[in-house]
This record gives C-alpha cells, structure tokens and sequence, in this order.
C-alpha cells in the first residue's frame, strides 16, 4: 500500500479540538481491516530494523499501533500513560504543554535497564509528547533506538525535538 493509498484512509476534520485546527483522525483506518493490517505491518518492518526488545506505547492512541505491532513482532509491550492510571511503583515526567503540563508515568519494573525499547505514537505533532516519552524510557534505564509514528505533521517540526531517528509512515506538509 502506497502512502496516498494509507491516506485515503486517514480523514482530516476540521476545527477539532479548537477552531483552526485541521485533525488528523486515525479511526477510519482502524475501522478498516485490511488497511489497519497494511499500516501496523508496515511500520512494523521499519521499527523491526532498530532490533527491539520490547515495544512501548503512549497512551492513549499510541496503544492501537503499539500492542499490534510487539505481537506481530512477537515482542512484549509496555504502557506509557497519563498521570495516575498505573497501579505499583510508578516512575513520572512531567512535561510542558501549549498551555500548563502534563505528566506521563510507567511501572517501575516495566523495563529492565539496558532493554532496547521502540517507543510509538499514533501522530507527531510539536513532538512534546514523544520528547517527554523518550526521556521517561531513559530514566528508567531503557536504551531508546528509535520511535514511531503513523502520522508525522512536519510543518510543526516535531523532530527537531528530538535527538533519534523517527519513522514515519505518512506526513502532511500543511
Ligand atoms: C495526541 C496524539 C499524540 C500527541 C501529539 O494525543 O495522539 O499523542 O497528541 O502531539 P504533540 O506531538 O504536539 O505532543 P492526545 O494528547 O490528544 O491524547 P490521546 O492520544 O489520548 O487521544
Ligand atoms: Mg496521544
């Protein structure tokens, strides 16, 4: 499946979540078998190259790609979520949004040090989300060599934030 073919499946909607805003919305590909299929494994070939032991996601879209792809990987998958999902010994990151913060947690014991850890979301946008991703997977002791996207926005630039390689399978220029 071409990129303009992955694309007939992404729809564009205006004005979401704030007037202005042109969202990219990954629920018509999902809905879709056969493209859904074609899209993770795709990008599962490409994150394959950077030789993962396990896969980790950002809550909450970042799930859709992440747990089908560690299983076709037949690698284990590990959840990045928002501040007081996880239950246990949590390790946190706050991180700095248009306006006020965030914060994205992961079990202490979720990854061993030294493991190679692939981290996915569905889209990259200003790249604050994966930044903050990847410096949480770091202080945990993981070694990041690379993330992954469906959907790069690259007029927003995200991966100038970001100091390791980005695959992506789609990008909108506007
Ligand atoms: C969206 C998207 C990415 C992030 C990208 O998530 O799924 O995770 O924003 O933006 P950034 O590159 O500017 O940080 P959102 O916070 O809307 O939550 P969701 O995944 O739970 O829907
Ligand atoms: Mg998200």
């Amino acid at each position: 499946m071409t990129e303009a073919e992955l694309k007939s499946h992404i729809r564009g909607i205006p004005d979401f979540p704030k007037p202005g805003i042109l969202f990219y919305d990954i629920s018509t590909l999902l809905r879709h078998g056969p493209a859904w299929k074609e899209a993770t494994s795709q990008l599962a070939e490409r994150v394959a190259a950077h030789k993962p032991d396990v896969l980790a996601g950002i809550e909450s879209r970042g799930f859709l790609l992440a747990a089908p792809m560690a299983l076709a990987l037949g690698l284990g998958f590990v959840m990045l979520r928002k501040r007081g999902k996880l239950p246990g010994g949590t390790v946190g990151l706050d991180y700095n949004l248009e306006y006020g913060t965030d914060r994205i947690e992961i079990q202490e014991d979720a990854v061993q040090p030294g493991q190679r850890v692939v981290l996915l979301d569905d889209l990259l946008a200003t790249g604050g989300t994966m930044a903050a991703g990847v410096a949480l997977l770091r202080k945990v002791g993981a070694v990041v060599p690379a993330t992954a996207v469906m959907i790069e926005l690259t007029f927003l630039k995200g991966r100038e934030r970001l100091d390791l390689p980005v695959e992506a399978l789609v990008a909108y220029d506007d």
